[in-house]
């Protein structure tokens, strides 16, 4: 039967209809104050904004703090971050232009207080000391596995402020047999996903930070499955992620929560 004005509509109402069921949580009254299709618009990692708030469990951020959202991609973080939590934002990304962020810094009415900057996380253009905190989101496997990377980092922020990323993670070494699901999408990418434990003592060994957390976000396989199947429902292509995670079960599969204080 060919579509009519009448089944398009239908359609669009049923989608934003389920998009919105399958992104509220309970867990994140924050989130769900925030129109789905917006977040879903440009999907990157998993669900930029659970992830904050799951990091704001046990990350506290004061009003008017000045922060290093790092690795921002399309900057949704950061808008969050500010009208959120009242901060002001350094949106930095590599890859994304801080043009499009901009645009949508200035449609959320926060372009006093979050800006958009391209940035490489290695050769970061700002005053040393100038930061109160760095948040990371689903970015900073890519840059921080390097073990010089936390040394350099903690230049840009003041004594005594703070690190705290969430991201794509195992719970666990898997050793030297991968099960067959992640075997398959094994590409370099992925040789950085790694736990709370490496982590920790990723971190620790430095001596230059006290950590306050290094956990697997609580339920947050399933945080990351749902999140996909929303994208699917407005077809943003992450089925093979979504299968992965499925095969998975939550056996390794997760999201990584790491929170520390510069000494
Ligand atoms: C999976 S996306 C996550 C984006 C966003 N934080 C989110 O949660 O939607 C990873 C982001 O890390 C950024 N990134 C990767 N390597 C980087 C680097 N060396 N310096 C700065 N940003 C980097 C990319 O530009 C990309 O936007």
């Amino acid at each position: 039967m060919p579509p009519t004005p009448d089944n398009d509509l239908q359609n669009a109402f049923s989608r934003e209809r389920d998009l919105r069921n399958a992104l509220t949580r309970e867990r994140y009254p924050r989130s769900s104050k925030y129109d789905p299709a917006w977040i879903v618009d440009v999907p990157m990692g998993p669900h930029p904004l659970w992830c904050v708030e799951s990091l704001m469990e046990v990350m506290t951020l004061e009003p008017g703090m000045r922060i290093l959202d790092l690795g921002c991609g399309a900057a949704v973080s950061s808008i969050f971050l500010a009208r959120e939590y009242g901060v002001e934002v350094w949106a930095a990304d590599l890859w994304t232009d801080p043009t499009d962020n901009w645009e949508r810094i200035r449609t959320w009415d926060v372009a006093d207080r979050v800006h958009p900057i391209r940035a490489e996380a290695r050769e970061l253009p700002f005053a040393r000391g100038f930061f109160d905190a760095v948040v990371s989101i689903g970015a900073y496997h890519y840059f921080g596995t390097e073990a010089r990377y936390l040394a350099y980092l903690l230049e840009f922020l003041k004594p005594h402020g703070s690190v705290g990323f969430v991201t794509t993670a195992l719970n666990h070494d898997p050793g030297a047999t991968l099960p067959p699901y992640l075997a398959k999408r094994w590409t370099p990418d992925f040789f950085t996903w790694q736990s709370p434990k490496w982590w920790r003592n990723h971190w620790q060994r430095t001596e230059l930070v006290d950590i306050d957390t290094a956990d697997m976000v609580p339920g947050g396989w399933d945080d990351w499955l749902q999140w996909l199947r929303a994208c699917e429902i407005v077809d943003r292509g992450y089925a093979p992620d979504a299968d992965m995670l499925e095969a998975d079960q939550g056996e390794l599969l997760g999201l990584v929560r790491m929170l520390a204080h510069r000494r």
